[in-house]
């Protein structure tokens, strides 16, 4: 018998997270009526609190399809039914992948080509995931996180791509199944994320990095969180692979390989644990990782204690060169002055525009994320990964001058934003955050 295999569409998402092009607003008011039909309103009023980009549009897929892959203890009722199942079988034409690898084209069906354009110039890739299909049931599935129909064919050749441990696992002539949100559940999607967004706590503010650990956390309690809290998608052995997985893009961190988007040390060491306090406590705006501040301290200390002692040798590595954070005092009469300095540093000396897009006054001028460079983006793990849309979007970290201002001297670990402690001077580094903070702010709503 031919193996199954499941697939998440990853490409989709990028695009998704990319674009937000689409029409929100109309999308959102349609949703409110599927939220009625859906009885969703049997259950919850509206408005929700304060759900709005509190999550990615991948948590509430997974969400959707089935609550308790994201929300173990969750008493909701899930909707597959809302989503579309699309067989497709592996066919024996290989493709060249960016990063050197191969990919198999699917057979072409009626079907498909009622939902993919099939331009040869252009791939749509397909990723096998790595989450093993006897973790979810009925082994069939794949994900598609926007919905297909004929009216949002998608332009190019679908291609599949297997990656880690499936990696050349998959040959011809087997079958993989798509799931993919039809549009009324997309509309729900918009809808909620429309909804009032939560001021969080600036990241940076949560816990003095001098902080230790409480007394009584132990690896042991660790260890027990990590299986109520984490396991689902950080997986049990901490390899990103648990059962939501499968749904989610950025997927969650291996937490063995231990690289780490935010720290508060310099470029390649290991974060403090009061940044991975800060993480387990504030959560990743618009991404799948939640905040977990009802947990208790002594918890979530544990729980650290818990995912280092899972971290290869490199990562345990205590860190050694810890970020000195000086914010500037300004006169506000300077402020306009530094913001235009850090604009000129950003698309000169700094070449943020490469990844970033071009910067400049005019709106069809701003960094939604889209240089040059942004579509050949990979991070650490393989997957595209796409440049933060500083114009409007939700940056993970904060949006606030000091929070931009340490993803600019750190970079981001694992992911091709680079840090700049080397190349930019600490005022220059300033400067630029100011522009970035103040162009959030002004574009962001
Ligand atoms: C039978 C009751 C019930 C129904 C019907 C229901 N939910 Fe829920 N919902 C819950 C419960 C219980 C939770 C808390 C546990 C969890 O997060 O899964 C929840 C949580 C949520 C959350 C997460 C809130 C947060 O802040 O973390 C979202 C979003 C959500 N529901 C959306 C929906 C949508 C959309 C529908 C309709 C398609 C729906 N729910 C239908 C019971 C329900
Ligand atoms: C619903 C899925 C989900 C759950 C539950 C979850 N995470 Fe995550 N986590 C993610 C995703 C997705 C990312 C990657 C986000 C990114 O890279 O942008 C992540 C990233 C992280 C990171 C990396 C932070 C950094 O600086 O790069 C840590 C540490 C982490 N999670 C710890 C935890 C711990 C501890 C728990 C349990 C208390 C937990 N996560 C629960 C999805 C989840
Ligand atoms: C080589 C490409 C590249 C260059 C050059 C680059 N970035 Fe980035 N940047 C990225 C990518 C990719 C991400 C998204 C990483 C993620 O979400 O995990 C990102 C994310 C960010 C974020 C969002 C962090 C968050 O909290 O979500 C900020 C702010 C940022 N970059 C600022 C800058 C500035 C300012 C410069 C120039 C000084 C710059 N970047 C140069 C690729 C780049």
């Amino acid at each position: 018998m031919k193996p199954i295999v499941w697939v998440v569409f990853l490409l989709g998402l990028v695009g998704c997270q990319l674009g937000a092009k689409r029409d929100l607003s109309k999308n959102a008011v349609l949703g409110k009526a599927v939220f009625a039909e859906e009885k969703c309103f049997q259950c919850h009023t509206m408005p929700m609190s304060q759900i709005g980009r509190k999550y990615g549009d991948d948590w509430h897929y997974a969400h959707l399809w089935d609550p308790r892959l994201v929300v173990p203890s969750s008493a909701m009722p899930g909707y597959p039914n809302e989503f579309f199942l699309i067989k497709v079988v592996v066919g024996s034409k290989t493709y060249m992948t960016p990063s050197g690898g191969s990919a198999y084209g699917i057979n072409r069906t009626p079907n498909l080509e009622s939902l993919f354009s099939f331009n040869p110039s252009k791939f749509i890739y397909l990723y096998v995931s790595d989450v093993s299909w006897k973790t979810l049931p009925n082994g069939l599935k794949a994900f598609l996180p926007m919905s297909l129909s004929p009216e949002t064919k998608k332009d190019g050749t679908p291609v599949v791509w297997a990656r880690g441990s499936l990696q050349g696992r998959v040959n011809p002539g087997d079958q993989i199944t798509l799931i993919a949100p039809q549009a009324p559940l997309e509309e729900s999607v918009a809808f909620l994320q429309g909804q009032e967004t939560a001021e969080k706590p600036d990241w940076f503010d949560i816990v003095d990095s001098k902080s230790k650990v409480v007394s009584g956390a132990s690896i042991k309690l660790g260890k027990k969180v990590y299986e109520e809290n984490c396991a689902v998608c950080h997986g049990t052995r901490g390899i990103g692979d648990g059962p939501a997985s499968l749904f989610l893009y950025p997927k969650p961190r291996n937490l063995v390989s231990g690289e780490y988007k935010f720290k508060t040390t310099l470029s390649d060491e290991s974060p403090t644990d009061a940044d991975l306090y800060r993480t387990v406590t504030r959560g990743m705006a618009n991404t799948a990782m939640p905040g977990r501040s009802s947990l208790p301290t002594r918890a979530r200390w544990s729980v650290i204690a818990y995912i280092k002692s899972l971290a290869r040798d490199r990562a345990k590595r205590p860190p050694r060169h810890l970020l000195v954070i000086h914010e500037p005092e300004l006169a506000p009469s300077t402020l306009a002055e530094h913001r235009d300095r850090g604009e000129a540093l950003f698309v000169g000396k700094a070449k943020c525009n490469d990844c970033h897009g071009p910067g400049g006054q005019s709106q069809d001028k701003l960094p939604h994320g889209d240089g040059p460079s942004a579509l050949i983006l990979q991070d650490d793990w393989g997957y595209p990964i796409h440049p933060a849309d500083l114009a409007g979007g939700i940056l993970k970290r904060g949006n606030s001058p000091k929070e931009i201002y340490i993803t600019i001297t750190t970079g981001m670990m694992g992911t091709p934003m680079p840090p700049y402690s080397d190349t930019l001077t600490d005022e220059e580094r300033w400067d630029i955050a100011y522009y970035v903070s103040h162009l959030n702010q002004t574009h962001g709503k």
